[in-house]
Formats: structure tokens, C-alpha cells, sequence
């Protein structure tokens, strides 16, 4: 049985049936006012039509280059389409250094065309013309396939003279700086498209795609008739579109306060982007740790863990280090381990405190901590990914998932099922797929879907 205490101090992080209901019926209602005109502006998820229309057959051939940036870290790939559902992958990952995530738009975009010329010229492919796609993951309201305006940053960045301007121009004007490669922009997506596109590339059945890694995000097919900001031209003789739903977005009018906590609140007031990305801010791989190491903070001020010891001063001041100190893959980490040998727990302990011998009872209780942080998380991805399958008037719907929380948690699947066995309507029928690559292999799926259409 786990203690009384520790339960106490996680009480508010246990979703009821009820509380599930009602956060499920808020975030359909607000799907639908994203897709709306009339109410569009006052949406928090805002249904951007994505303007790919075509899900991949498999036969899509021929060489792509692709840009991933979004998360930690910055990509440049080189992507052979080889029909068959098959594909080649080969790419170079390159730091994005904390003083570019926050400076001048125009070095970042220096920046990215630098790695980008630098790739290309290590693979002698300067005058090869390649169409490149750029998997950009941040919310852009796109105007057409190439042009997507940046509406806010997220994830930590904000780097000033973006927002509100059209990111495939800024990097075409950054190659064109350099003005040593031949290189032509062609798609601009986001990496929710990206997945759900290398996903549908290998499962036709897929219609749905998530990221649960440093942000969160999803994107799904859509019935062309409910999307209003979608212009006529694009409806004629087509059926569907991609919708990204960033569905981060959520809650910014108060429709999670019922069950946000203490610990959300400061982990928004304390973060670069306060009353923003809410649903984000309770899912998302970026503020998990920080979650944790609020409430473990708490949990030693109250002596909850680590009761015995006369050093809970010193812990205390470990985990005021820096809000990130205590990193998210700890959670998978400590979820992963075993009783009563707890030795990845332990190993992370002495790393953080410093304390070699920790007892099996504060063991019990930090993978308890991390156990109802991670559910909620899971809990709520569901939701959101239910509301979605329920719209999809196909009655067999397969979810492409990627993401550093979701891929290497042991059991945010699990907790994911459990609650979409709940809210996926009877009829219907779902499975959860790992998407492999869908940065890379989504980008030129988008690149050369969108040239097959023409
Ligand atoms: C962004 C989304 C993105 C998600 C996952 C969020 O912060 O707003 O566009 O898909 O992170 O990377």
C-alpha cells in the first residue's frame, strides 16, 4: 500500500471519471470552434489547414532533402523515396546553441541555411537541385503549401522578427545570403504532418498524428466541408485536408483550471511564455521534469520523502539549481525500474543528492510521484487523441505517435489505451503505431505528394 501521504500529495493529479468527461467535452467543443470561422479567432486550438490533401500510396519515388527543427535539436536529411513503402534516411544532427533559440531571427535562419550548406556540400550535392521540405514545429497559419506565417513561438524559443512572418521566405532569403546552393523550398510542415504522413506511407489506415516529446501537438484528416479557413479552391476535388490541431494550445481559456495544480501554475509563471501552451505545459516532455521537481521540492519541505535524513536541507538546495534538473527521461527512468532494487532510481538519487544509500520506501514514493505525472499526461494525450478519432468518419482509425515521452516512457502507451477504451466510440475501431522518422521521411512524403498532385 502506498503511503498516506505521498497519495495526499498527489491526490490532484488523479483525474476522475468525471474530470476525464469534462475535459474531453471542452477540447471537442474547442476543435470545432478552431475549424469555424465565426469563432476561429477565439479558439485556442486553431485547426490550421495544413493544405496536403493526398496521404502517401507507397510508390512515392525520388530523392528529397528534408530540415527537422523543433526540439532540441536541428536535423538536415537526405531522403530516398524508393517506392514499395520503402524509404532511405540519411542525416546529420546539429545543436541549436541556447543564445540562437532565443536571438535574432535572422541568425537562427543563418544558421540553419550554414548546417544546411554544409550537408550538402559533404554530400557533393551542390548543383543536384534537390526540392526540400522543412519540418518546422512550432504553429504556423499556412497560406498555401510553402508558406506558413509563424503565429507565436513555443518550446523555449523566442527569437525576435519571426512571428508574424513567413518562415519559407526567411529561409529562402538565408540560402540566398550564402548564395552557394541551388536549393528550392517546396513544403513547409509540421512534424505532427510529418508523422502522420511517414505513418500512412507504411499503414493506410492511419488518420491521425501525435508528438509527445519536447511539445505536444497533434494533426488529422478532416473532411474539406468543415474547414472553413480553407479557401474554395482547395475543396473542388478534394475530399480531404491535414488539420493541425495544435492542440498545445488548450486551455487558455481557463477550460483546464478545474484540474490544473499548484505545480502548473508555477511552472507557467516561471516559464518564457506564461498563460500559454497550457495543455502543452501538462503533457509535454519540455515540463514534466520541471513538474516533478516542484513536487519533490514539496515533498521534502513536508517531509513526505527522505524523512530520516538530516540532509534534506542540502537536497533541497540540489533541486533549486535549475528548473531543469531534474530531466523528463528520469521519469521513464524511474518508471522502468523494479522493486525492491530500484537501481536506476537510486543511480539518479546519488546523482542529484548525492545520498548513496536511499531507502526502499522513498524509492516507492519518487516512482509513485512520477508514475501520477506521467498518467495525467498520458491520460490527457488520450483525450485529445479520442476527440479526434471520433470525428474521422472512417471507421478504423490507426494513430501515428513519436515523440521522446512517448517512445521511450515504458508505460505511456499503456496509459494512453486505457483511457481511449473509454472514450473511442463503440463502433469504432483503433490502433497506436510508432512512427519511424516522420520528420524526415514526412517531409519528402509532402514533397512528393505535393509534386505528383501538380
Ligand atoms: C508546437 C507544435 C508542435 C509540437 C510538437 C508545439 O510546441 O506548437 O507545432 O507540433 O510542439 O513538436
Amino acid at each position: 500500500m502506498m503511503d498516506v501521504e505521498v497519495r495526499e500529495l498527489m491526490q490532484a493529479f488523479v483525474l476522475s471519471d468525471y474530470q476525464v468527461q469534462e475535459v474531453y467535452s471542452r477540447f471537442c467543443a474547442e476543435i470545432s470552434k478552431g475549424l469555424k470561422r465565426s469563432t476561429h479567432a477565439l479558439a485556442n486550438t486553431k485547426c490550421f489547414p495544413t493544405y496536403v490533401q493526398d496521404l502517401p500510396t507507397g510508390d512515392e519515388m525520388g530523392k528529397y532533402l528534408a530540415l527537422d527543427l523543433g526540439g532540441t535539436n536541428f536535423r538536415v536529411l537526405l531522403v530516398s523515396l524508393k517506392g514499395h513503402h520503402d524509404a532511405m534516411v540519411e542525416s546529420q544532427i546539429y545543436a541549436v546553441p541556447k543564445d540562437l533559440m532565443v536571438g535574432p531571427g535572422v541568425e537562427l535562419f543563418d544558421h540553419i541555411a550554414d548546417c544546411l550548406a554544409r550537408f550538402v556540400e559533404k554530400h557533393e550535392m551542390r548543383n543536384s537541385h534537390l526540392p526540400l521540405g522543412f519540418t518546422f514545429s512550432f504553429p504556423c497559419e499556412q497560406k498555401g503549401l510553402k508558406e506558413a506565417i509563424l503565429t507565436r513561438w513555443t518550446k523555449g524559443f523566442g527569437c525576435p522578427g519571426v512571428e508574424g512572418e513567413d518562415v519559407g521566405r526567411l529561409l529562402h532569403e538565408a540560402i540566398q545570403r550564402r548564395g552557394d546552393a541551388e536549393i528550392a523550398v517546396v513544403a513547409i510542415l509540421n512534424d505532427t504532418t510529418g508523422t502522420l504522413m511517414s505513418c500512412a506511407h507504411r499503414n493506410a489506415d492511419c488518420r491521425v498524428g501525435v508528438i509527445v516529446g519536447t511539445g505536444c501537438n497533434a494533426c488529422y484528416v478532416e473532411d474539406v466541408a468543415n474547414v472553413d479557413l480553407l479557401h474554395a479552391d482547395f475543396k473542388r476535388n478534394q475530399k480531404d485536408v491535414l488539420v493541425n490541431a495544435e492542440w498545445g494550445a488548450f486551455g487558455e481559456s481557463g477550460q483546464l483550471d478545474f484540474v490544473r495544480t499548484e505545480y502548473d501554475r508555477e511552472v507557467d509563471d516561471t516559464s518564457i511564455n506564461k498563460s500559454e501552451q497550457l495543455f502543452e505545459k501538462m503533457t509535454s516532455g519540455m515540463y514534466l521534469g520541471r513538474l516533478v521537481r516542484l513536487i519533490l521540492m514539496r515533498a521534502m519541505q513536508s517531509k513526505v520523502i527522505f524523512k530520516l535524513s538530516n540532509r534534506r536541507e542540502h537536497f533541497a538546495t540540489a533541486l533549486q539549481k535549475n528548473e531543469d534538473v531534474f530531466e523528463t527521461r528520469f521519469i521513464s527512468e524511474i518508471e522502468s525500474d523494479s522493486f525492491p532494487e530500484f537501481s536506476k532510481t537510486r543511480t539518479i538519487i546519488t546523482e542529484l543528492f548525492g545520498l548513496e544509500k536511499a531507502s526502499v520506501e522513498d524509492c516507492q514514493k519518487i516512482k509513485y510521484i512520477c508514475e501520477c505525472v506521467s498518467k495525467r499526461a498520458a491520460t490527457l494525450v488520450a483525450i485529445g487523441v479520442s476527440g479526434l478519432i471520433n470525428r474521422i468518419s472512417d471507421r478504423r482509425v490507426v494513430v501515428g505517435m513519436d515523440g521522446s515521452v512517448y517512445r521511450y516512457h515504458p508505460k505511456f502507451d499503456a496509459y494512453m489505451r486505457n483511457t481511449m477504451h473509454k472514450l473511442v466510440k463503440s463502433d469504432k475501431e483503433f490502433d497506436i503505431m510508432l512512427s519511424e522518422d516522420g520528420s524526415g521521411r514526412g517531409a519528402a512524403l509532402v514533397a512528393a505528394v505535393a509534386s505528383k498532385t501538380k
